[in-house]
């Protein structure tokens, strides 16, 4: 949906915002050369090739293709629209956006993640308030003061009283005139049976949840007592999205950056307590398992390595067999920290302190090695014990795709068993067969084979297709070439449909200078064809076109030598009454008509 913001507003923001610092918000970079690099967010990859050019202003991942300015990066890595995106960037630099000139509906759709995160910081505010009230507020600092927390942790963050009662939070609510429907959305109260809504979090100390720009996405609740649930959580919103956020990641960001690893507990005040003993790069799953974003966004904006914290074997063994794939794949490090028996990172930090808890983490383990090991502890070293270690380790060795990586593991577990390497392979195969049938669609990927054209063609379309990107290229960085462009008609050669409207808006808008780069990307709504002007700009294969009028001239000529051919060939189809061949070939002069 979009939504109409004035030109002068938005070169306002693009002269404004950074794209380097709004992706390293998100993105790990390092600088090389004028440029910067990274793994990129927007598929797998073990070494980077994102790039980011804080002189032209856009980004673009030589692996993916992905590619783009400041708003299509937001758009793509937030799964926001560019309205969404233009606004989170004014606010960001403090831009203001006349909002008159917005429906009062579009106001309403645009505005409404972020009517709720405002509605979330207030919110925190008055949990904030009731734990410092002198009646209830009272009971509820003497249990943090007795679980050992300072008042200056429970600042940081932000952790506040819910109240007992059925409609504090409701009435709340109502004196800020909160609407019943934006109520609701906000998770924290639930409509009644019949009608009107309560409070959904009654009696509970209050966490709320950040992100990593720090804007309140939800929020956790924890019992006073013994009582059940002991901890109660927001539900997903339309900006809260649990398989995505982690909590404490605001605060664990830059302490994992500098010291390249992460820290990764269960709960809210096992998070707490490291922080406050100094251990900053630590974020909490808060009861859910890892998910592949979970681990993706660690890794690519946070740190190599993680550490994860179980209080028990049992924990411990779950996780990593659920995860260990998940961290191979997005090439994360991860070690296993089992605490002694009876501790969580929480009781353990208070317990034996900082330094206790890092000779902890000296000795964690890999995941593979945690498992090998978790297993011969349970089946032993006998004959019988062997072979059930070695089938549970077939499943996770299974789902390894890098294979070296696996054949080191294959061939620790060997070692370790005292087993013929290969018997394992084979074990580990049988396997493979049934992992294969039981996911058919993905294995049969690669082979479907759906190409028409011939070999030859192909090779000569995207040899076209190179070359017309050339010119496009040298069109974004040599201007002077523009008139030569129209003069001989150069864009009615072109085959590929995406270059020719690129092209096009490029003879329109022509760029004398990186500065002119953000203002052409404006005119441009796809975000294929944003991805396509950023690799075309950044890319160093194109970079060095000294001759600019001889790839012209080797252009046309090789589309009308081809064409000429074209003709003759038809010619002589139909001299030979070859009607399939006639069919073919005029079908294919139709198409050269078509895309011109
Ligand atoms: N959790 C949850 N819902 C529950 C139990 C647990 O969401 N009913 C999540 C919470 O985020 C909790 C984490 O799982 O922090 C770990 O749970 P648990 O180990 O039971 O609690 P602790 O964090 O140790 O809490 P405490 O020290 O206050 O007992
Ligand atoms: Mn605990």
């Amino acid at each position: 949906m979009a939504i109409y913001i004035p030109e002068d507003k938005l070169a306002e923001i693009r002269n404004t915002a950074n794209i380097t610092d709004i992706i390293s918000e998100r993105v790990v970079l390092k600088k090389a050369g004028k440029d910067h690099v990274g793994l990129c967010p927007f598929h797998s990859e073990k070494t980077p090739s994102f790039t980011v050019s804080a002189v032209k202003q856009i980004y673009h991942c030589f692996g993916c293709g992905a590619g783009g300015d400041v708003f299509s990066f937001l758009m793509k890595y937030d799964g926001i629209g560019f309205s969404e995106a233009v606004q989170s960037l004014a606010r960001r630099y403090g831009i203001d956006l006349p909002e008159r000139n917005m429906s009062a509906s579009q106001r309403k759709v645009a505005s409404q993640r972020q009517q709720l995160f405002d509605l979330n910081k207030q919110v925190m505010s008055y949990f904030i308030s009731q734990l410092s009230g002198r009646s209830s507020g009272q009971k509820v600092r003497a249990y943090l003061e007795k679980r050992g927390f300072h008042q200056e942790i429970i600042t940081q963050f932000g952790v506040g009283f819910a109240p007992d009662g059925w409609d504090n939070l409701v009435r709340f609510f109502r004196k800020l005139n909160v609407s019943q429907a934006l109520a609701e959305k906000t998770g924290l109260v639930v409509p009644r049976k019949n009608t009107g809504l309560y409070d959904r979090f009654r009696n509970r100390v209050m966490f709320p949840i950040f992100d990593v720009s720090n804007q309140i996405i939800g929020f956790g609740g924890r019992v006073l007592d013994d009582s059940k649930p002991k901890y109660l959580n927001s539900p997903e919103t339309p900006i809260y999205n649990k398989s995505r956020s982690l909590y404490g990641a605001h605060a664990a960001k830059n302490k994992s950056r500098e010291t390249g690893s992460v820290y990764i507990v269960e709960g809210y005040f096992d998070l707490l307590a490291l922080h406050q003993h100094g251990i900053t790069n630590t974020v909490a799953t808060l009861g859910t398992s890892l998910t592949a974003e979970h681990i993706s966004a660690l890794r690519r904006g946070f740190a190599q390595k993680a550490f994860l914290v179980f209080d028990s074997d049992e924990a411990g063994l779950k996780a990593a067999r659920r995860s260990i794939s998940l961290f191979m794949n997005a090439a994360m490090d991860a070690a296993v920290i089992v605490l002694p028996k009876g501790y969580d990172p929480d009781s353990f930090i208070f317990e034996f302190g900082r330094e206790a808890f890092e000779k902890a983490s000296e000795t964690a383990i890999g995941m593979v090695e945690f498992l090998i090991e978790s297993s011969i502890q349970s089946n032993g070293l006998s004959m019988e014990g062997k072979v059930r270690v070695i089938s549970d380790l077939q499943q996770p060795l299974l789902e390894i795709k890098d294979s070296v990586a696996r054949s080191i593991y294959i061939k620790y577990l060997a070692e370790r068993l005292s087993v013929n390497e290969t018997a394992i392979i084979e074990k580990i195969k049988s396997g493979e067969k049934r992992f294969k049938q039981a996911q058919p669609n993905n294995w049969l990927k690669h082979n479907d084979d759906k190409q028409s054209l011939s070999e030859n063609d192909l090779l000569i379309e995207s040899e076209m297709i190179r070359v017309e990107k050339q010119i496009v290229s040298m069109m974004l960085k040599s201007p002077e070439i523009l008139p030569e462009i129209k003069k001989r008609r150069v864009l009615d050669y072109f085959s590929d449909k995406r270059l020719i409207e690129i092209a096009k808006i490029v003879l329109k808008h022509p760029i004398y200078g990186d500065e002119d780069l953000p203002g052409l990307m404006n005119h441009i709504e796809s975000t294929d064809h944003k991805n396509m002007i950023a690799s075309l700009v950044i890319d160093d294969e194109c970079r060095d076109l000294n001759n600019c009028e001889q790839l012209l001239s080797q252009f046309i000529n090789g589309i009308e030598r081809r064409q000429s051919s074209l003709l003759s060939q038809i010619k002589s189809a139909q001299e030979s009454n070859n009607d399939e061949l006639l069919f073919e070939l005029l079908r294919k002069k139709q198409e050269q008509l078509i895309n011109r």
